[in-house]
């Protein structure tokens, strides 16, 4: 599949629920929080379908995520099924890491399960080492399961780890260079994120907002200029570099003041009610739900695929006055 700015799509990102047990206030509103009912969520079977009908149109690899995707019940179930689908290469999950960690049998953790189900890569969100400060970004004292559920995926060998950490002024700006002191030992990718305008829009003020350059230049006035890593990407618009005299790698996501940031988007998104969303920054989506319940043939859902894909815009709209429409959690990351 392809759009006609020549992105080429081979990412599905898959939100599996609009559940968290936490409460980030970049990706919820602070309000009482009114969750989907069930009938409105795709059940695993046709999350599955739709994957697979993504697939034979070029989708190779899928990322899970949520709200926090860990907390569906039989996940486990639905992930192990994924890579029997022919043409997906590679199968990731976006987490807060808060249930990596817990135990569900002897000697079996989520993490250790999800290993075997056939993830390979995990993304975990950790913003700071602070646990008081944790506990004031995400609405709940997880500071220490999270931790432990970074520790639990290493321990898993899982064949990439990413920490997403994103940039908020005041809240965690100090907390740059112990994150990537954190992350040297363990060989886990660190990643800085602009906050998006997916929550609400006041997130956007400069008193919150933080730009990638300027957290760039606080780690190169401590460790001197990073050394752009042109040849390295992973499945998104993150730009890498190496931080000089030791192989540390660390990405920049600037979705807002990354004027190139869009050129390279191979994704589409699948949210937990059955929309296809061509852009996470965009008002576009649209139900495959509907017409699938309504009997559609794989034939008819492929179509329903590939014009969702035609309608994908060159770039987003966060710089364009974007309000959200929907809530960071119902999309998915
Ligand atoms: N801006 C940027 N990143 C966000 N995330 C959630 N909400 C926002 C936002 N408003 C991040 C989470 C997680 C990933 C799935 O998306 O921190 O790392
Ligand atoms: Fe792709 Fe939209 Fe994200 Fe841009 S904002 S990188 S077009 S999904």
């Amino acid at each position: 599949m392809q759009d006609r700015y020549g992105h080429r799509i081979s990412y599905l990102r898959v939100s599996i629920t609009d559940r968290c047990n936490e409460r980030c206030t970049y990706c919820m509103p602070q309000e009482l929080q009114e969750w989907l009912p069930r009938e409105e969520i795709l059940t695993f079977e046709e999350t599955l379908r739709l994957i697979r009908i993504a697939a034979e149109l070029g989708v190779s690899t899928v990322r899970i995520t949520g709200g926090e995707p860990l907390t569906r019940r039989d996940v486990m179930e639905f992930i192990r099924r994924i890579p029997e689908i022919p043409g997906i290469k590679s199968i990731g999950l976006s987490t807060n890491g808060t249930l990596l960690a817990r135990e569900i049998g002897p000697g079996e953790t989520i993490a250790s399960a999800l290993r075997a189900v056939g993830v390979e890569s995990i993304n975990i969100s950790l913003d700071t080492l602070d646990r008081a400060v944790y506990s004031q970004i995400t609405g709940r004292d997880f500071h220490e399961q999270v931790l432990s559920g970074i520790h639990a995926a290493i321990a898993e060998g899982f064949k990439q780890i990413k920490l997403n950490t994103v940039l908020m002024r005041e809240r965690n700006e100090d907390q740059l260079i112990p994150l990537i002191e954190f992350a040297a030992p363990r060989d886990l990718i660190l990643r800085f994120i602009e906050m998006m305008p997916v929550s609400t829009t006041e997130v956007l003020d400069d008193k919150n907002f933080m730009p990638i350059q300027e957290a760039k230049r606080m780690i190169e006035s401590r460790y001197g200029r990073l050394i752009p890593e042109t040849e390295f990407r992973t499945n998104g618009p993150a730009t890498y570099y190496q931080i000089p005299e030791r192989r540390q790698r660390v990405g920049f996501i600037g979705a807002m003041t990354n004027l190139h940031f869009c050129e390279s988007c191979n994704k589409l998104r699948l949210t937990c009610d059955g929309k296809l969303r061509p852009c996470l920054g965009s008002y576009l989506e649209f139900d495959i739900m509907k017409p699938m319940r309504a009997g559609a043939s794989d034939e008819e859902l492929k179509e329903f695929f590939v014009d969702v894909v035609d309608r994908k815009p060159e770039q987003h709209d966060f710089r364009n006055h974007y309000k959200p429409g929907r809530k960071m959690v119902a999309i998915g990351g």
